[in-house]
Order: C-alpha cells, then structure tokens, then sequence
C-alpha cells in the first residue's frame, strides 16, 4: 500500500456558454497539486497550503480538499484513518476555472488511490459536488466531473446523476484569458435570474443540442454558432472588462467560439489550431493591458486524462 502521493488535476472551462451547468471541459494547464500521506496518527489535518496568499481555510473542516477527503473515509468505513495533507494552489483562485474543483478533485484521486481506488473516478463525483457546496453553495458539476473524467462532459441530469463524457474534435484548443479581477462563484450565481422565458429556453436547449451535436460530428461551424448564451452571459458579462470588444477581437482573429469561462472573469476562445489560439491570448492581453488590468493566459488542447499521479 502506497503511503504517500502527489497528485495534479487539471482547471476546467465549465458552462462553454449555453450549457448553464450542465456541460464543462478540462485543460491541461493550469491545474492544483496535493499531497498526502497516511499517518498513525487518527484523523485528517491540513499541514499548508501554499499559492493562495492566505485565502483559503487552513481549518480542515472547512477547506474542501480535507472536508472531502472526511466525507471519502467515512464512505469507505476509515474514519479514524490518519491523513496528512499540502495543498499547492497553481492557479488563480476565483477566476472561473474551476479552482476549488481542482484543489477538491486532485485530494480525492489521492486519497482513493491511497485506499486502493475503492470507487472509480465517477463515483468520486459525488463526494466532489459536496465540495463545490462548500466552496460556492451548490454542488455543481460541470468543473468536478470533466476534472475527475477528463475530456468534455454533459451533466444530463442531477437527479439522478446522470453524466455523459463527450467525443471531441482531435484538433480543438482552448485560448484562456484570466483578468485579474476577483468574481467569487458564489455572487456571480446569485446574480443570475432564476426565471426565464420559454423563447429563451428553447434558443437555449438548441444551442446545447447544437454543441453537442457539433462535437460528435466534427463540425467546427456548428460548435461555433451554438456558443451563444441568452440566459446567463448578458448578465455576467458586465463583471469582465470590455467583454464584448474581447469576443469581437477573438473572433476576428479566428475564434470558432468565445464566452465566460465558468462564473469568470476568465474568458475562453475554441479554435481550431495553437497558432490561432496563441494569437488570441496575445491580442486579449494586450487589450487589457492598454486598460490597466494584468492578465494570466493558458493555450491548451483538452484534457483528456483527468488527474494524474506526479509522484
Ligand atoms: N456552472 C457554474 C456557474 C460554474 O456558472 O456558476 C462555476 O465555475
């Protein structure tokens, strides 16, 4: 039996702009790494986190990675087992792609790869939708699932749990943009209207029907046309600085798709190729840099290993 692992799982665009919650992908990078050993001594304590200039819990009650990882001994009948746990944050915390799912997702692969993979990764999603609740209120699924699976996934319904991993063109990049401008998850989902009108629903569920048909045939096109949000993005847009001239910029440099990445501020493009994508990120920071706002940027193909065992 292993006694100590490290353990890296990826960020993760969630919504792709018409799928609310429902669908998500992840990234290569950036992405979080715990680490974790058995000790005789019961219970589970948080030794540090670094990266996060002190803003997340060091109480293991409340941070999600050692909340969770609670929840998973319990499960498996431990729950006096000892474990020790670091967190490394390498990525912006607050940036809409999907930090707390990764920090949550990379502390349950450890640990149930500590206790011998006694649940498969998409058991695991359960345990980590408990961990989105703890970190934004509500336990959603399009981040933890595309961590713990990899790839592109739909969350076909929450109850029950029924999650679909997706095919994808070989060929497709993700062109991230993170202003460095706070938005908490939990205040950009309390902004969102709760009702909506049956027209914007249906050119709503005909977007999602459009990516998704879009993925399983290849067709760049139809990915592109269906990334179009009536629902949430004209409200969350406001919080991104100069949203609309970003989208109009990738766009016109070769974007198939742009929108909010998860909650934001962070921004993504779909293209078809690395050039197009380095090229977006360039001219998007440059964008914010002439308003005075840093920015970080990752060009990425999809993740399609979900987390991976560093050590
Ligand atoms: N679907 C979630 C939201 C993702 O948009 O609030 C959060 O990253």
């Amino acid at each position: 039996m292993k006694r100590s692992i490290k353990v890296f799982a990826p960020a993760t665009v969630a919504n792709v702009v018409c799928g609310f919650d429902v669908l998500g992908f992840a990234v290569n990078e950036p992405g979080d790494e715990v680490i974790m050993r058995l000790t005789d001594k019961p219970g589970v304590s948080l030794l540090k986190i670094t990266g996060d200039e002190g803003r997340l819990p060091l109480d293991p009650d409340k941070n999600t990675v050692s909340a969770i990882a609670k929840h998973y001994l319990q499960h498996i009948g431990q729950p006096n087992a000892g474990i020790e746990i670091e967190l490394h944050k390498k990525m912006p915390i607050g940036s809409g792609l999907g930090s707390s799912s990764a920090s949550t997702v990379a502390g349950l692969f450890a640990i149930n790869t500590l206790f011998d993979n006694q649940l498969s990764n998409k058991e695991l999603i359960p345990f980590a939708m408990k961990g989105e609740e703890l970190a934004c209120g509500y336990g959603h699924a399009d981040n933890v699932a595309p961590a713990l699976m990899g790839g592109f996934v739909l969350i076909r319904s929450y109850s029950p749990l029924d999650i679909i991993s997706l095919p994808f063109p070989a060929e497709l990049y993700a062109a991230i943009v993170y202003p460095e401008v706070d938005v908490p998850t939990k205040d950009a989902r309390q902004m969102i209207r709760s009702k909506v009108y049956l027209k914007d629903a249906v050119t709503q569920w005909g977007n999602v029907a459009g990516l998704v048909s879009g993925l399983f045939m290849n067709d760049y096109e139809l990915i592109g046309r269906s990334m179009t949000d009536v629902l949430v993005e004209p409200t969350r847009a406001i919080l991104i600085p100069d949203f609309y001239v970003l989208r109009a910029m990738a766009m016109e440099t070769g974007a198939i798709g742009f929108g909010i990445s998860g909650s934001g501020p962070s921004v993504f493009a779909l293209t078809r190729d690395k050039e197009t994508a380095k090229k977006i990120t360039q001219n998007l920071q440059q964008h914010l840099k002439s308003l005075s706002i840093n920015s970080l940027a990752f060009v990425s193909e999809v993740n399609k290993k979900g987390p991976v065992v560093l050590d």
